[in-house]
């Protein structure tokens, strides 16, 4: 049977300020969806958040990009955004870049990740999603999973990995998209994947049969809005055990926290830290930058689950180092490489006082 999985997510209000999400917004998404399922429009759904971030994990036979699904997502959104701003929640709306709905919410704020396959007979996935940083936070981590030995030991050993994994990447800047194949184009891939503001893994599929392994969101919503509105917070689906990645090889990728981009106001560097659903919430500096792991096995499109797969003691080394790494970096202050390179910010708050100051600069003779 071939089951469609879409995870579909926005920030539509956080609670308080921009550290987490109140109850009465996922109260709201819930109701939508379960009339979308009574319908039968879906198999089955399942919503969280993780920050100020709504979390539409959804199953269907819809297939990808649906227009049905997108519309039921963005209306759950706007649903929802009503609350928030009933509620006065900080930014209501803030990631619902139109008003209108145009067939597909891609480039229109929210992010999404989705895969459609048959389902094997035991389906294990992960779902990842992060808080306070952007797409290029998943390269270093996919980048582990599915082609470094000392992470996955799998590609050594089993002879379902060991053909490697194509890497689908986009040059968000330019909008084009390469695909190379590890291990043999593994220098070429991290040249690019390194830049992780430009490059972004899109997918990752097996060598062996070009089943897809994981699909990560790509949105950039200060590229759609042309200025900062907050942070993209991606979202990525990742198929384990039986010729994917172990669950236990897909985990193992989280325990040293990488710098990403985020943290305070989209524009500082901070460590990314594995966290159980219960420690969602940002706080320190808006922070540290977080990711929670969901793992469900797909019965026939059903969710079963999810499971909290950070809530464990063999995480605690990664969040204390991610406090460590936290606590030397933030007395950077307004410095690189704690904040962003002048390039990324840009993109963000700079031009507004570069503007400010125009005409202060005076020409230097040669
Ligand atoms: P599978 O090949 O069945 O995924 O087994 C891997 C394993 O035993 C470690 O989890
Ligand atoms: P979010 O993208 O999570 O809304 O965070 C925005 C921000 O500016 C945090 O300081
Ligand atoms: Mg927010
Ligand atoms: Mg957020």
């Amino acid at each position: 049977m071939k089951v469609t999985l879409s995870v579909i997510k926005a920030d539509i209000g956080g609670y308080v300020g921009h550290s987490g999400m109140h109850p009465r917004l996922m109260e709201v998404a819930e109701e939508k969806l379960r009339e979308a399922q009574e319908s039968g429009l879906l198999i089955d759904y399942f919503v969280t958040r993780v920050g100020d971030d709504l979390q539409l994990i959804m199953t269907h036979t819809q297939g990808t990009e649906s227009e049905t699904i997108h519309k039921l997502a963005w209306d759950t959104f706007m649903a929802a955004t009503e609350e928030a701003k009933a509620l006065k929640l900080y930014g209501a709306g803030q990631d619902l870049l139109t008003d209108t709905f145009s067939g597909n919410v891609k480039g229109m704020g929210p992010g999404l990740a989705e895969m459609e396959i048959e389902e094997r007979p035991s389906e294990p996935v992960i779902i990842f999603m992060a808080d306070k940083t952007s797409p290029g936070a998943w390269n270093i981590l996919l980048y582990r999973i599915f082609a470094d030995p000392f992470n996955t030991a799998g590609l050594v050993i089993d002879p379902k990995l060991h053909p490697g994994f194509t890497f689908e990447v986009m040059d968000i800047r330019n909008n084009t998209l390469v695909r190379l194949d590890t291990p043999e184009e593994t220098y070429d891939l991290l040249a690019l994947i390194g830049s992780i503001e430009r490059f972004v893994i899109r997918a990752v599929y097996r060598r062996l049969d070009g089943e897809i392994a994981a699909v990560a969101s790509t949105q950039k919503l200060s590229l759609i809005a042309g200025k900062y509105v907050g942070k993209d917070d991606p979202v990525m689906i990742v198929r384990a055990q039986s010729g994917f990645p172990a669950v236990g090889e897909i985990l193992e990728a989280f325990t040293h926290p990488p710098l990403v981009p985020g943290f305070m106001r989209g524009s500082h560097f901070g460590p990314l830290i594995p966290v159980p659903f219960h420690f969602s919430n940002t706080a320190r500096f808006d922070g540290p930058p977080r990711v929670i792991a969901a793992g469900f096995q797909l019965a026939e499109g059903r969710l079963v689950g999810p499971r909290d797969l950070f809530d464990d003691p063999s995480f605690d080394r990664a969040r204390e180092m991610g406090n460590l790494v936290s606590d030397y970096i933030r007395r950077m202050g307004p410095f690189e490489p704690h904040r962003l390179s002048e390039d990324e910010m840009e993109y963000t708050t700079l031009p507004s006082v570069l503007k400010h100051l125009e005409n202060r600069f005076q020409k230097l003779e040669d």
